[in-house]
């Protein structure tokens, strides 16, 4: 088996965490036990690009469980948890190519070798997969039944991809089941990213300005848990029903320039390009902090950053590497630009991950069912699947709800019925 990982030795922490966030997807495992009965993946070849941490290990477990040939590869070159790749090869001969901290030319390799498995399916965290097939392996594209994608970038993407024609395979947009985004997006990303922030600065959030600019699902999540720890939170938007709904759930919403002179930590969730620019680091106060969340490293304009600065940014702590500007002012970039939760905590709690990836799976299986009778297009995930996911969710956490009475289901249809 090819692979690529940093250290084999890892390998029996890796278990121990993999096995750690499995007791916390009891959907996931639900799906990994009828997937080991009923073989629905059997023989096909499936090639995924995602974050590589004990979670999506759990996700690789439950697709080889269904009878895939799997191979993993990164979707961020800073998001790789080395001991969980170390203990997929080893304890569960799963061929990875990720190590935590490759450069781009590696991360592209790395993908490179996920193609030449010659995937039937596959699975995306950002469509870089999908994207360089269609770029450098048009050959490889022709056997593709279908691609699942992850990400709210992802999709963007796609639907890009396929408004320009050039989309040559389905799609099918996970990140927008509503068992995703609701759940993983908004408590997964929000937790997470105040997680990551945390284990990189040690800062006290109480009391402090943060800045969130996106007010999506990961900006809601992440700056209504920054309330809840005390931080006086302001929301930057482009949208003006977003910008509405963040000033009604009780932020204060103002342009990034008004912002930037106020904010002690800024944090980009968007999916959008230079975010924070020039124009902002020259308003910012001595010590701003400034991290992203959003899909690739791009929100934060770090070229620019580097040129306002008198002298070569130095780390001044794991994940924060310090600008000085030529007035004496220190501004903190944490991980580089990249999504601040994978690249300085562990990603999103295998809780919220659990419905992500027992979605993802079982889109897997749908795809594969529906072979040849999918259109080059960006599907929806069947409701059924997010039906039964949210279903399952909330029996694995002894929450029961109410069933409509027959009565009730008439009324509900009927348009006769007044008061
Ligand atoms: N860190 C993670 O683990 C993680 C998890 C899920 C999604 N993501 C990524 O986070 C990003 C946001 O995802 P989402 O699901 O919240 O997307 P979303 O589309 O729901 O929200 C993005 C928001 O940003 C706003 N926006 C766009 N440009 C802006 C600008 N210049 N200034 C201010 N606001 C702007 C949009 O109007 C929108 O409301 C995407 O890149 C997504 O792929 C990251």
């Amino acid at each position: 088996m090819n692979y690529d990982i940093k250290r084999a030795d890892l390998a029996p922490e890796g278990k121990k965490r993999i096995e750690w966030s499995d007791h916390d997807m009891p959907v996931l495992r639900l799906v990994r036990e009828r997937f080991e009965k009923e073989k629905p993946l059997a023989g096909k070849r499936l090639s995924a690009c995602l974050h590589i941490t004990a979670e999506t290990a759990n996700l690789a477990r439950t697709l080889q469980a269904g009878g895939a040939d799997i191979v993993l590869c990164a979707s961020n070159p800073l998001s790789t948890q080395d001991d969980v790749a170390a203990s997929l090869v080893n304890d569960y001969g799963i061929a990875v190519f990720a190590i935590k901290g490759e450069d781009t030319e590696t991360y592209y390799q790395h993908i490179k070798a996920a193609i030449e498995h010659s995937p039937q399916v596959t699975m995306d965290d950002g469509a870089d997969l999908v994207s360089n097939i269609h770029s450098d392996f048009p050959e490889i594209g022709k056997h593709v039944l279908g691609s699942m994608e992850e990400t709210t970038t992802g999709v963007i993407r796609l639907r890009a991809m396929e408004r320009d024609g050039a989309l040559k395979f389905p799609v099918i947009a996970v990140n927008d089941a509503l068992t995703k985004n609701l759940f993983d997006n908004r408590y997964g990303t929000g937790q997470s990213t105040v997680d990551g922030i945390i284990r990189a600065t040690d800062i006290l959030l109480a009391g402090k300005n943060v800045v969130v600019a996106g007010y999506g699902w990961c900006g809601r999540g992440f700056a209504t848990r920054c309330k809840g720890m005390g931080s006086n939170v302001i929301i930057t938007e482009v949208n003006s029903i977003r910008a509405l709904e963040a000033a009604m759930d009780g932020f204060r919403v103002m342009k990034m320039e008004e912002a930037a002179p106020i904010g002690d930590l800024f944090c980009t969730m968007t999916g959008d390009i230079r975010v924070l620019r020039a124009e902002h680091f020259n308003l910012m106060k001595d010590g701003a902090i400034v991290a992203n969340s959003g899909h690739f490293n791009v929100e934060i304009d770090i070229p620019a950053l580097e040129e306002m600065a008198t002298e070569c940014r130095r780390q001044v702590r794991n994940f924060v590497d310090q600008f000085i500007l030529k007035d004496g002012r220190r501004i903190n970039l944490l991980a580089e630009g990249r999504l601040i939760n994978l690249a300085a905590a562990e990603g999103h709690p295998a809780s919220v991950m659990d419905m992500s990836f027992a979605t993802q799976a079982l889109a897997t299986e749908w795809v594969i069912k529906q072979a040849g009778k999918l259109k080059a297009k960006v599907y929806n995930v069947p409701t059924e699947i997010e039906d039964w996911v949210s279903r399952l969710k909330l029996e694995s956490m002894n929450i029961h709800i109410d069933e409509l009475t027959e009565e009730q289901k008439e009324y509900l249809s009927s348009w006769q019925m007044g008061t």
